[in-house]
């Protein structure tokens, strides 16, 4: 299947003609400055009367439609994502999202930043949608060094799109030229991903196809992580050896490379990374819950 594409563009959030577009919020969903502010200005105050379209319980008891003002749309936490109409803008939904906040950069605010973008994908791919634009999410108000957060950002979309097969243009919005020659730098820095080391195309979303092992499974992630930095993981095999030891869950699998790939984004740019047996160690019992040496 053909990939998604990727572009970057210098721009505002609010023009773009795509499915969707992201709204780098705050917990509250009632607006604020920077591109959020500009979003609720553009959607018009539709957008604060809203019917709650990520919820499954929309019909209330008495099968009426439930009318959810984007203030009971009950918030949202850090790195989680809400879906609601986009109004009067040209995109037809607005995913919003609540960024990290930085605060230096060793209270997870990397995998925070990660989530973001992930459940937002993840969204735009249960209502199939085709389309999605990116700002540069936490790097205004909330203080996210922008390079950081744009190699967070793109490594996170190329990781995820396999989960998201509905999923064929991304697109992130620069606010300013400098924002978008990062960006550009960052993706021009990226190989696409090469198929899996099976051969088989991963069927993302649908669980995997018979035969595809777990090493498998794991091998395709680290490539997607190789391919979104540009760099060469040295010990692959024994980071694949020692997942597919800990887990064969999916979930906690994509957990565990989120985690590789944060590791890598934040690695001074190099052509080779080594994966330090204490950070594979930390993370597999993170979220797997167990570690266990290979066979052997
Ligand atoms: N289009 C595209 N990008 C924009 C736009 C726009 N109209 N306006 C701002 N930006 C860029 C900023 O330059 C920055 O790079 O979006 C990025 C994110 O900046 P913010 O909008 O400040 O978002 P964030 O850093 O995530 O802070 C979120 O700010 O607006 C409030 O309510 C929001 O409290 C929340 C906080």
């Amino acid at each position: 299947m053909k990939e998604a594409d990727l572009l970057v563009v210098e721009g505002d959030i609010t023009e773009q003609e795509v499915d969707a577009i992201v709204n780098p919020a705050n917990p509250t969903l009632l607006g604020g400055g920077g591109a959020d502010g500009a979003i609720h200005r553009a959607a018009g105050p539709g957008l604060r009367e809203e019917y709650d379209l990520s919820r499954s319980d929309r019909e209330s008891s008495n099968g009426a439609q439930r009318r959810c003002e984007c203030r009971a749309l009950g918030g949202c936490a850090p790195g989680e994502a809400k879906i609601t109409g986009g109004y009067h803008l040209p995109a037809r939904f607005v995913i919003h999202t609540v960024g990290p906040i930085w605060q230096g950069g060793g209270e997870g605010e990397d995998d925070l930043l990660a989530e973001c973008y992930r459940s937002s994908l993840r969204l735009a791919g249960e209502r199939g949608l085709a389309s999605i634009a990116f700002p540069a999410i936490s790097t205004g108000a909330y203080g996210f060094p922008l390079e950081r957060a744009a190699r967070i950002g793109v490594g996170t979309v190329l990781g995820t799109l396999p989960e998201v097969p509905s999923v064929r243009l991304v697109v992130f919005v620069c606010h300013g030229r400098e924002a978008a020659a990062i960006y550009r730098r960052v993706l021009s820095g990226i190989h696409r991903r090469e198929p899996p080391p099976s051969g088989r195309e991963l069927v993302a979303g649908e669980g995997t196809p018979a035969g595809t092992t777990t090493a498998d499974r794991v091998g395709a992630h680290l490539i997607t992580i190789e391919s979104a930095y540009g760099t060469r993981i040295r010990n692959f095999a024994e980071v694949v050896d020692r997942i597919a030891v800990a887990t064969s869950d999916d979930r906690e699998i994509l957990a565990i490379a989120t985690a590789i790939s944060t590791f890598v984004a934040v690695s001074p740019p190099s052509p080779e990374v080594e994966i330090p047996g204490d950070l594979l160690d930390e993370v597999i019992r993170r979220f797997a819950g167990r570690v266990r040496e290979p066979e052997g």
